[in-house]
């Protein structure tokens, strides 16, 4: 009797069990597409990303549910303890971009496209970005060494807001995008003769001052003056001569006159 019964809740138990679980694999064909799956959000910021990738023959992203994690705490955080504002990645271990949308939630997508948008105003070349615009979220999407992708949107209610948030691991959004393995100063005075701005070159410079294995030497600092003077940006002159001061490098001759020419030309101005 004891025995019987039990054998009739297991039945039951597992009958009940077995429900749950066949059910949801074969739902009606006519059933309608489940709308709110997390994975759906996912796939759309995931397909964006890669759409912009393969249009420069970038390797696809995958998608990263610990990144997605990341960037959910940190929009979460900035919507409840920042006033909706963008977070301060400075220090992240992984590269960030960051939509801030008044009004409204911004489909990924959208998100997406708004950051893919900045391409018109890149130019690969000589890697600058039109005066105004925020190239660095452009070549984030696309940057080649970034291998997985994990984003997070939330909305601000008193706000009026949304604030989405996509890190990338590796990250890669250093200036510019140099194999920078075996960057020689010779090299680097390449580059710096190679851009057509000032500030791009500066830029680079100052990016090239924080990589390993390298340091610049009189032949990096000299062309940079030369760039910098023939620009007209005394401030930043200044503080190269300074430097070159400090640690008693000599210039080359070519670079003295272009020096003393460049300041005798200001002075002229500051008499006039
Ligand atoms: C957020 O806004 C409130 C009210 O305007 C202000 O008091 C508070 O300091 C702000 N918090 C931050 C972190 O900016
Ligand atoms: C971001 O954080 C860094 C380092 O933690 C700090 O130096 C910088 O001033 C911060 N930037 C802003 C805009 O708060
Ligand atoms: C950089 O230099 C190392 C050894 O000096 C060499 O093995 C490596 O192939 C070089 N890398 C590139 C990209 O040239």
């Amino acid at each position: 009797m004891m025995a019987k019964l039990l054998l009739v809740m297991i039945a039951l138990s597992s009958c009940y069990c077995s429900a749950q679980v066949v059910q949801p694999p074969s739902p009606p064909k006519s059933a309608t597409p489940p709308a709110a799956a997390p994975s759906t959000a996912a796939q759309e910021y995931l397909d964006a990303h890669n759409q912009a990738r393969v249009e420069v023959g970038v390797a696809p992203l995958k998608w990263s549910q610990q990144l997605a994690k990341t960037a959910s705490l940190q929009v979460r955080y900035q919507r409840d303890r920042q006033n909706c504002t963008f977070a301060n990645l400075t220090k992240s271990i992984y590269g960030g971009n960051q939509l801030w949308a008044g009004g409204m939630a911004v489909t990924p997508r959208a998100a997406v496209e708004t950051w893919v948008a900045e391409k018109k105003f890149y130019t690969y070349a000589d890697n600058s970005c039109a005066p105004d615009h925020r190239c660095g979220v452009y070549t984030q999407v696309v940057w080649k060494k970034s291998v997985e992708l994990g984003c997070a949107q939330a909305s601000c209610s008193k706000e009026e807001a949304s604030l989405t948030i996509c890190f990338y691991n590796p990250p890669g959004n250093e200036a510019f995008p140099l194999e920078n393995a075996n960057l020689t100063t010779r090299l680097v005075c390449k580059f710096i003769r190679s851009f057509k701005s000032a500030e791009i070159a500066w830029q680079f410079f100052s990016w090239v001052t924080y990589q390993p294995g390298i340091t610049h030497d009189i032949y990096t600092i000299s062309r940079m003056i030369t760039k910098l003077a023939r620009h007209g940006c005394v401030h930043l002159v200044d503080l190269l001569l300074f430097k070159i001061q400090r640690e008693g490098m000599k210039l080359s001759f070519s670079t003295i006159r272009l020096v003393i020419d460049f300041y005798g030309f200001q002075g002229l101005n500051d008499v006039n």
